[in-house]
């Protein structure tokens, strides 16, 4: 088995023979920056092979001098032998900002999905011998909790428990469902010990989870980290296509989710000086791919025409057959999703926000490589999801990159081009460009007459920052000088066309919600923007490019990770989640490839702001 030593950790695995590096690195614990998912396109995962031989075909993101001093893309080079390869800085995964739940709510905590309920039961005698479960469960039947079923270990012990207690206990229950009840415990009335939850937001690129003491509705800890799958591609169709077309591919991106949640419990119970076996109950909002993923479910069909899911609801399943770090009865939830492109993490922020219950015309909008909205009140709900591509991810963009230290997140261009100001995520040195920044960009460029109204440089400026690049002309933001990496920081004719494609297919998808119900955007009451890339937009940017509608500024609200905020919701409320079950179902999922409507609104949102500019009253020379 060929041998893989990374530097400068120092960090030695074994692999299989034909495993890449990037699967090496995995193995490792490295998590490498691997946005393309180890297609060899994005060249984001370049090492330097120190010692040893490696097989690695020739890359057109690698220059020759590049290749002759050792440095291959890690996900195209299979290692032979014993190797020793360094990881820059820059080829290692770094977070976005992981966003928190920071809101409070104020949560019906009165029903968790796990709960123990104090019984004072009659002794059996020569005239009542009803048996010790029918007892019991008769008990519990006055308080409408039945069906019941006992957990395998309780039954045995029984008798002994009940008569050791003086037939005054306290059960634990857990809820499957309104037709379903699970004793998990029985102990004598007076011991009493803390009682708790995890809640989790599944993201694509971050993860976040809290802790919940499930007698109080309290959060006792939140913590946040990035997705071990990251290694294995930036978004859900690289992971599909590594989970499909790799041996083992799957399990690996099980093996992955799985490790970055039980590190987040371990960090949350750490901080609450708590085993982790007292974790009673587990609620995840995920998008559907991360669903099928975390439970090992082939997420084949989800990126095949007509795109089908295994699971939208896929049953709860116990922490410990699935190998999360709980109490090993705990069940583990996920939030019911709509359809391949809309899941449980929308559907929780639809249930959070009310969204479905209001009599008002409501927007609620995930944007990410996907732009997922929800559009309705009380008496109907449609939902659809269009690609907007991964470019407000920072990929696909020349110098495009996720939101994290260094990253260009508001610019401001003076008339003509002559000047950028700008302001970096954590005030540190420019290293590129991130998506509000882009938003941001795109939005100054025209308000400077430096593109004109379909995205192309304007001819004739007079302005060294406009230049002829390799592929066409390209702006200039910062000069080599002040950037991090000493490389210029520019967008290129290419990137502008991206964004576009980008900001129009998210207008365009609401568009057409809108004409289905033969509604105008005006209609819209409220438009709350849920997510880690929406708290960083710029609503009068967003309107200015046309990627949101011209509406008061006042109707749209940042809602936050209402993924995390839905999932605790339901942890504390067995009727929130047989609600938000129910929501689920009521949502109406409009698949934008049928039909010409999508491609209409598409091509005329090709525009800044938009080909009908009477849409956008407010934008300055729109
Ligand atoms: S080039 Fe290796 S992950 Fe993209």
């Amino acid at each position: 088995m060929p041998r893989v030593r990374f530097l400068p950790e120092g960090i030695t695995v074994e692999v299989p023979l034909g495993n890449t590096l990037l699967q090496a690195a995995a193995r490792a614990g490295i998590v490498l920056e691997g946005a393309c998912g180890g297609e060899g396109v994005c060249g984001r995962c370049r090492v330097q092979v120190q010692e040893g031989k490696v097989t690695s075909p020739p890359n057109p993101r690698l220059s020759l001098q590049e290749r002759q001093e050792g440095w291959v893309l890690a996900c195209q080079a299979v290692p032979e032998g014993e190797v020793a390869v360094f990881v820059p800085e820059s080829s290692v995964f770094t977070a976005h900002r992981v966003l928190k739940a920071e809101e409070s709510l104020t949560l019906q905590t009165k029903e968790p999905l796990w709960w123990e309920e104090k019984l004072t039961l009659p002794p059996p005698t020569l005239e009542d011998n009803t048996d010790d479960w029918g007892r019991l469960s008769w008990a519990l039947q006055q308080r409408g909790i039945a069906p019941l079923w006992p957990s395998r270990h309780l039954l045995a012990e029984l008798p002994r428990t009940l008569r050791a207690a003086d037939w005054q206990v306290k059960v634990e229950l857990a809820f499957l469902d309104k037709a379903l009840y699970e004793l998990q415990g029985i102990k004598p009335a007076g011991r009493g010990e803390g009682t708790w939850g995890v809640a989790v937001d599944l993201g694509t690129t971050t993860v976040a989870a809290e802790l919940v003491d499930l007698a109080t509705g309290q959060v006792v800890a939140t913590a946040g980290t990035y997705n071990r799958q990251a290694a294995f591609g930036d978004d859900v169709i690289s992971r599909i296509v590594y989970a499909t077309e790799t041996p083992r591919g799957r399990e690996e991106l099980q093996q992955a989710i799985l490790e970055t949640v039980n590190g987040l419990i371990d960090e949350l119970c750490r901080e609450a000086g708590i085993s982790f076996k007292d974790i009673r109950a587990v609620v995840g909002a995920g998008n559907t791919t991360m669903v099928h993923l975390l439970l090992n479910l082939d997420p084949t069909y989800i990126r095949l025409e007509p795109y089908v899911p295994a699971a939208n609801a896929p049953p709860p399943v116990k922490a410990a057959k699935l190998g999360l770090k709980a109490h090993p009865e705990a069940w583990v939830y996920l939030v019911p999703g709509v359809a391949s492109y809309v899941g449980g993490d929308v559907v929780a922020g639809v249930k959070v926000t009310g969204v479905g219950e209001e009599e008002e015309l409501t927007l609620f909008l995930d944007i990410g490589t996907n732009g997922e909205m929800v559009l309705g009140n009380r008496e109907w709900l449609m939902a659809c999801a269009c690609s907007a591509g991964p470019a407000f991810e920072g990929s696909g963009i020349t110098c495009g990159m996720r939101a994290v230290a260094g990253a260009i997140e508001e610019v401001e261009v003076s008339p003509g081009g002559e000047e950028v100001f700008y302001r970096t995520v954590d005030g540190k040195k420019p290293l590129g460009i991130c998506g509000s920044g882009l938003i941001s960009l795109l939005s100054s460029l025209l308000r400077a007459g430096v593109i004109d109204r379909s995205g192309r440089f304007v001819e004739g400026l007079d302005t060294p920052r406009l230049r002829e690049g390799e592929e066409g002309k390209e702006f200039v933001l910062v000069w080599g000088e002040s950037t991090g990496h000493g490389r210029d920081i520019y967008v290129t004719q290419g990137d502008l066309q991206n964004l576009l494609r980008a900001k129009a297919a998210i207008f365009a998808g609401l568009r057409t919600l809108l004409s289905l119900v033969g509604l105008e955007a005006a209609s819209l009451e409220r438009v709350y923007i849920a997510g880690g890339f929406g708290r960083f937009i710029d609503v009068e940017d967003a309107i200015g490019i046309g990627m949101l509608p011209d509406l008061p500024r006042e109707r749209y609200a940042y809602v936050g990770n209402t993924s995390l905020k839905g999932a605790r919701l339901c942890l504390l409320s067995r009727r929130a989640w047989q609600e938000t079950a129910e929501l689920a179902r009521r949502i109406t999922y409009v698949e934008l490839s049928v039909g010409n409507l999508f491609m209409e609104e598409f091509m005329a949102a090709l525009f800044l702001p938009h080909t009908n500019a009477d849409l956008f009253p407010s934008v300055k020379g729109a």
